[in-house]
Order: C-alpha cells, then structure tokens, then sequence
C-alpha cells in the first residue's frame, strides 16, 4: 500500500520590510503588462493603495485601480472586478488588503481566464484553464489566502460563503511586507493573528499533518505567542513583519494538513455573526485543551522553539497556559457570550460541527457529547 503524502505549494514569496518595491519586477516576471489593482476603499483612503501605485507609476507600468472589494465580497464584487479587467485589457491581478480583496482578486482572475460566472467554480477543480496570474499583498497577518488554493467568497443569492479550491488558484507571488501593516488598528490585527495561531494549532493536531506541515506550525505558533502583542498593539515593524511571515508559514501547513478542532467548533459559529478569526480565537484554548492528552508531543516542540525545557506533557500544557496569558494580556477575549450563544443553540451547533468537512480530522475524536461540553465549557470558562 502506498503511503505516498503530498506536499505542494507553487506560491513564489518576496518577503521582508520594503519587499513591496518588488512588484513591478514580480508583475514583469509572472508576464503582466497590465495589472488590475484589487482592494477596498478603506485601504485606499489610508494611503496604502498609494504604496503600490505609486511603484506602478514610477516604473510606467500600466494598471487599472478596482478598488470596490467589500467585506465579505461575492459573485457581484468578482463579476465587477471582471468588467473592469476584461475593458481595460488586464492580463494581470495585484490583489491587495486582508482576505476579502485578495479573494476577490482570485476570484476575477478565475473567472477572466475561463469565462461563466464565480458559481461556475465553487467546489473542486472546475476551471478548464489555469487563472491570469495573481499577485497576493496581505495586509493584515491571518488568512493567509496568499498561499492558498482556496479561495471563499459570498453566493449572495443563498447567503453562502462557498468555497472554490483548484490548485492552480494558488497565487503566482505573494509578497510580504509588514511595512503596509503600520496603520492597520489593534483589533483586526488581534483578530486576524488569533485566527493565524489557530491555523499553526490546528495543523499541528490535524490528523493530516505530516513532517513538513509540522515544522511550518510549530515554528509559526511559537513567533505568533511571542510576536502577536508586539505587532498589533505597538508600532513595532519588526514584529509586524514577523507576523506576517507567521501567518503566511501556518497557512502554508494547514493547507496541507487541513485544520483541525478549533476551525471545527469556530465554523457554526459564523451564523450567530460571530466573525471567523474572534470565534475561532475564543475555541482555540479548549480546543487545545481538549486535545492535549493525546496531543502533547506534538504541541511539546512549540515551548522547546521558545526556549523552555521539560517533558512533553510539561512543555504541551506550558503552551496552553501561554495562549491564556496572551489572550488575557491583549485583552482578547477568552468565553463565549451568552447573550449570543444561548442554551438553545448548542444542540444546533454540535450537530453543524458534525457536518463539518474537517470534523473528522481532529487527532482525538470529538463526540457530540464532548462537543456539547467544550461550547458549555467556553461559555463558562470552567
Ligand atoms: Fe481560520
């Protein structure tokens, strides 16, 4: 029988404060000779926009500016977005900002190259051809969707966040400069960094992981607990950029090994308007907890890369009590809201748990009943 595993990810990464000057000589090299900028308004009208342009002017490389991408942004936004690329003669996208506009901008790729609308390709491997080729510029440090091949945007007519995963949305480049994250507030950043350690965790107890994706998640999990406050709360670039690296190498391994209990209990958690990265955040403490008598040589490496010393049952459960210190000393916060998630919707929320697509990639098997106990146990912080 073979035991042959996949590790795959084609992303080419400039990284490093200032490594957005790279972007004409990216662009020129992936082919473009017209880019169409993708982003939201926000970001234009706080100057970072302006970070990429102003390269693209300097070096009279032609663009189009669509920077109509809203949050949570669909088949409308991708549909618009094409409009624009196909008129102005784009054959190139520089999708900037935090999740939403570089979805977006691999949305309109897509559906540029190969025609229909975004439906067309939610699911698996649908597109006949390959994308135009997509430069990814996270500007926040935690979906990491700059190296990934999934690509989640809104079905508006359904109110469904569907998802459209084909190996050749992998972005052409993703750059990666903390630099562009100087004015971006505390409490997305917290949110998305959050999110980020959930995506380093998750890999490492996913039953998919592998030596390759736990190198990438052990190393991401320890620079987020030591960078995470540094790089939302101050100023400080430094953190800021290795952050970013952070976010981007978790990725890079649940993208892999896919997530595992944290984005289980996270995800029905979304339709009680609690947003990805904050829902996530809250479960990832009991999800650890939860999973650390089986999981402790795998979270051990993670306080080891911190410098401490013990047995791995030692070292696992001094990571769980430096996630705790984190959250309390970045004032996220650590239970559920009971106003929010009431009683009645537990039994609803396990049983959509169940129906997850990674439910069952959990290292230690969650039953419904121990699911009903981590949501009671979250609302309480027992
Ligand atoms: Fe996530």
């Amino acid at each position: 029988m073979s035991q042959a595993k996949l590790f795959f990810m084609p992303t080419r990464i400039v990284h490093g404060l200032g490594s957005i000057a790279a972007v004409v000589t990216q662009a020129r090299a992936a082919g473009g000779t017209k880019a169409c900028v993708c982003t939201d308004a926000g970001l234009t009208s706080a100057g970072v926009t302006a970070r990429v342009t102003d390269l693209l002017n300097e070096a009279e490389f032609p663009y189009v500016l669509f920077d109509q991408v809203e949050e949570d942004p669909g088949v409308r936004t991708v549909a618009a977005g094409v409009d624009v690329f196909k008129a102005e003669g784009c054959d190139l996208v520089i999708a900037l900002g935090g999740g939403s506009p570089m979805c977006a901008g691999k949305g309109i790729a897509l559906v540029a190259a190969n025609g229909g609308v975004l439906t067309d390709y939610e699911g698996f491997n649908k597109a006949a051809k390959a994308p135009y080729p997509v430069i990814a510029v996270p500007t926040t440090a935690g979906s990491g969707t700059e190296v990934s091949k999934v690509t989640i945007l809104t079905d508006e007519a359904r109110s469904f966040k569907m998802s459209i995963l084909d190996e050749r949305t992998y972005p052409t480049v993703a750059i990666l400069d903390g630099g562009l994250m100087e004015s971006l507030p505390a409490w997305p950043a917290l949110v998305a960094g959050m999110d980020a350690l959930a995506h380093a965790l998750d890999a490492v107890w996913s039953v998919g992981a592998t030596d390759f994706s736990d190198g990438l998640a052990a190393a991401s999990a320890a620079t987020i607990l030591q960078s995470l406050p540094k790089a939302a709360l101050t100023g400080h670039l430094g953190a800021k950029q290795r952050m970013l690296e952070a976010s981007t190498m978790a990725n890079m391994a649940t993208g892999t090994s896919l997530p595992g209990l944290a984005h289980v209990l996270s995800q029905p958690l979304g339709r009680l308007h609690l947003s990805h990265g904050l829902a996530t955040g809250i479960m990832l403490p009991y999800a650890m907890e939860f999973n650390l008598p089986v999981a402790s040589a795998k979270i051990a490496p993670v306080a080891r890369l911190l410098g401490e010393q013990g047995d791995d049952a030692e070292l696992a459960e001094s990571v769980l009590f430096r996630l705790w210190d984190l959250m309390d000393a970045v004032g996220f916060p650590t239970t559920l809201d009971p106003a929010v998630v009431t009683d009645d919707e537990i039994p609803l929320l396990v049983e959509q748990c169940t129906k997850v697509v990674n439910y069952r990639l959990n290292v230690r098997n969650a039953s419904p009943a121990d699911l009903e106990r981590l949501y009671r146990k979250a609302l309480a912080k027992e």
